[in-house]
């Protein structure tokens, strides 16, 4: 299909009962690989913040899809996304092209492990992605429920350039004129970012500092204990095991949404 195929109002054949058919409200690129869009949201469509969800484009009759993190938090009225722009990529060659008034479809069921009830009671929250991985908790850092159960919250971003960190700082410096999360946000949330390949004022991947001790230091915090800390993870397979390990060299334990503990991981999917 060329990419044209993807500026269409409603799909010309029927579509599934599991598929909501929704329209594309704005779409923001930050990077040559990177961009941000919002759909309309469907009235009966529920999820918990931190959850993913498949979507695809009406441009084939068996479309492509693919999970994406929900980037919005769950009372949203709109779904938001944050995506990579892939390279010969089956969905996203075609995603990136999408402009307001056109139709993205969602699958109907929500799923996924980076959601609060999957954690233990702690005191501080660490929320650790890299690149597109910050998404599930560009939803929860919107989100009372995160500040209702956590006294503190770190959310770490690491990407190679100092441009791809701008839809978080963006949207975390917003939070306070957010009249719902902007208070409880502003006393509880630290953004912590890093680059890798491009200077900036802070260098390293998330993995190397938190090894080091570098990141406790620069935030004034203890080191992670089982104790107080939770996580979240999403990032690349590589980074997931990588941080993985660190934070069970803390102490912490892995958990599910039917066995809660300490920490809990998601794949960036679209990579
Ligand atoms: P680096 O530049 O050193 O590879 P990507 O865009 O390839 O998904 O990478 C996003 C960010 O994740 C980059 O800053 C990259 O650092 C970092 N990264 C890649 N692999 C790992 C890993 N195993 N552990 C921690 N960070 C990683």
């Amino acid at each position: 299909m060329d990419a044209a195929a993807t500026h269409v109002a409603r799909p010309a054949y029927p579509i599934p009962e599991n598929v909501f058919a929704e329209t594309v409200v704005s779409v923001r690129h930050y990077t040559e690989r990177l961009f941000a869009f919002r759909i309309t949201r469907p009235a009966s469509f529920r999820f918990r913040s931190g959850e993913f969800v498949m979507i695809g484009l009406p441009n084939a009759e068996k479309p492509v899809f693919r999970a994406y993190s929900i980037a919005s938090p769950a009372w949203d009225e709109e779904i938001e996304f944050f995506s990579i722009k892939v390279e010969n990529g089956p969905l996203t060659e075609h995603l990136q092209k999408i402009v307001p008034g056109d139709t993205v479809l969602m699958r109907r069921k929500p799923t996924g492990t980076l959601v609060l009830d999957a954690l233990m009671p702690g005191r501080r929250l660490y929320l650790l992605s890299t690149g597109t991985g910050v998404a599930p908790f560009a939803s929860l850092v919107r989100d009372l429920e995160t500040y209702e159960k956590f006294e503190e919250v770190i959310l770490v971003q690491t990407c190679r350039e100092v441009a791809e960190l701008t839809y978080i700082t963006e949207l975390v410096a917003g939070l306070k004129d957010d009249p719902l999360v902007g208070d409880a946000a502003a006393g509880k949330l630290r953004l912590y970012t890093t680059t890798t390949r491009e200077t900036s004022p802070r260098m390293g991947r998330i993995t190397h500092l938190m090894r080091s001790g570098q990141l406790f230091a620069d935030l004034g915090l203890p080191p992670i204990a089982p104790e107080t800390d939770r996580a979240m993870i999403c990032g690349s397979m590589a980074m997931l095991n990588e941080t993985k390990s660190v934070l069970e060299s803390f102490g912490l334990v892995e958990g599910a949404n039917n066995a809660p503990a300490s920490f809990v991981v998601e794949r960036a999917f679209v990579g």
